[in-house]
């Protein structure tokens, strides 16, 4: 009997790492609704309510609003493919590896980058960035993540906007970790070109990346000397098929869109506002119980993420084991840290359908059950009472 001549039935899993986070039940119906045609006049109107929901969470007016087939990867390529040609100049903020990895990608579409450079665990700094885009005239596009998962740090978006402007440059931001969990007020903000991925805060599992970009980048791709360098990630092309237009460009995956449908369905329903204050509520309530415990948040106090908490592990406390066990015998999985911070942090994900008090309490308190195993003394009870005591403030 080969394994693969079962069925396949996935363990039940909490998963409070960071992303994917748990689907809403009415998220995965969706997704299992008959197939339609990509340009059945029954899924373009299934099309246009995602457009226009996507707008709401966005908080934007901008008609170029619509998901990109694959991951929040392909959001990060989709910003940088679409404004960026051989020779320009742009400047990455690099507080962690998401920076990194945007800055990566700026550099595959031939521009010359200029990385600021801030310490894991800090917000990207208004004034760095003012002080690089001094050194350079012509800079086209400055990047920078919102909510950098790797070390749970939120960055000033409208400050920076205010600055890249000021140059005349576009901003492009990463809201991966934080659309629909933090607000995102592309608008207001002041942002040209912004992506996120389904997976997170949404509320959806992964595969899809909305994006939403400004007049003025769209007036910068459609006055672009070259073809875009990917044809797949195209806005211009891509736009045609998200349009009235409706021109086939590719399959779209029908089956996600409808997820996302549902998913943004589910966050209107309970109001963004709702939604920020539901995911800050909790946040609270898990940090005071790691506190309590004695463990050490990683990120700067008054720029922590309130979907994605970055904890120290305490000396001499294995990353695998504490992980391992809490896969193995809790059924719950948390993040480990990446690049430099790998082995040394935890990360501890509270997005969409898992910002709940539920989730904090049922992890709380198997870590009190697990780190004494690792010769770290912790009084039973005491995470989960200050969880629970911030929790019921009002
Ligand atoms: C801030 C940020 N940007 C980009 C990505 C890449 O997204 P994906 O892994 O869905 O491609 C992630 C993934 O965790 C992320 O956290």
């Amino acid at each position: 009997m080969h394994s693969y001549q079962e069925e396949f039935h996935p363990p039940e899993r909490l998963l409070l790492g960071p992303g994917p986070s748990n689907v809403n039940p009415r998220v995965l119906k969706a997704m299992g609704a008959p197939l339609l045609g990509h340009l059945d006049p029954a899924f373009l109107r299934v099309m246009d309510d995602v457009k226009e929901m996507l707008r709401l969470v966005f908080q934007t007016g901008n008609i170029i609003t619509f998901p990109v087939s694959g991951t929040g990867s392909a959001g990060i390529e989709t910003a940088m493919v679409n404004v960026l040609e051989a020779g320009d100049t742009a400047v990455v903020g690099v507080n962690g590896y998401f920076g990194d990895r945007m800055a990566q990608i700026a550099e595959r579409c031939g521009a010359t980058v200029h990385r600021v450079e801030t310490e894991w665990g800090y917000p990207l700094d208004p004034a760095a960035v003012r002080a690089e885009l001094a050194k350079h005239p012509k800079v086209k596009a400055v990047g920078m993540i919102h909510a950098e998962t790797s070390t749970g740090v939120l960055s000033p978006v409208a400050e920076i906007a205010e600055i890249v402007h000021a140059h005349d440059a576009l901003l492009i931001v990463d809201a991966v970790t934080s659309l629909g969990g933090i607000e995102v007020a592309v608008d207001e903000w002041g942002v040209d070109i912004c992506y996120s991925g389904t997976q997170k805060c949404l509320g959806c599992p992964p595969g899809l990346a909305p994006v939403t970009m400004s007049p003025r980048a769209e007036e910068v791709l459609t006055t672009r000397k070259t073809p875009v360098q990917s044809w797949y990630l195209d806005l211009s092309l891509l736009r045609s098929y998200w349009s009235n237009t409706r021109a086939y460009h590719h399959t779209a995956p029908i089956s996600m869109i409808y997820g996302l449908r549902e998913g943004l369905r589910v966050v209107l329903e309970e109001g963004l506002e709702a939604r920020y204050q539901r995911h800050a509520r909790n946040a609270a309530g898990l940090r005071a119980g790691l506190e309590a415990l004695g463990l050490r948040l990683f990120a700067q106090e008054d720029a922590r993420l309130n979907t994605l908490t970055s904890v120290r592990i305490p000396e001499g406390v294995s990353d695998t084991n504490v992980r391992g066990t809490l896969l193995k015998e809790h059924g719950i999985e948390i993040g480990g840290g990446l690049g430099p911070v790998a082995g040394k942090a935890w990360r501890i994900g509270l997005m969409g359908e898992n910002s709940k008090p539920a989730a904090v309490l049922t992890l709380l308190s198997a870590l009190e059950k697990i780190l004494p195993q690792e010769g770290y003394e912790v009084a039973q009870g005491q995470g989960v009472g200050a969880a629970e005591q911030k929790l019921g403030e009002p």
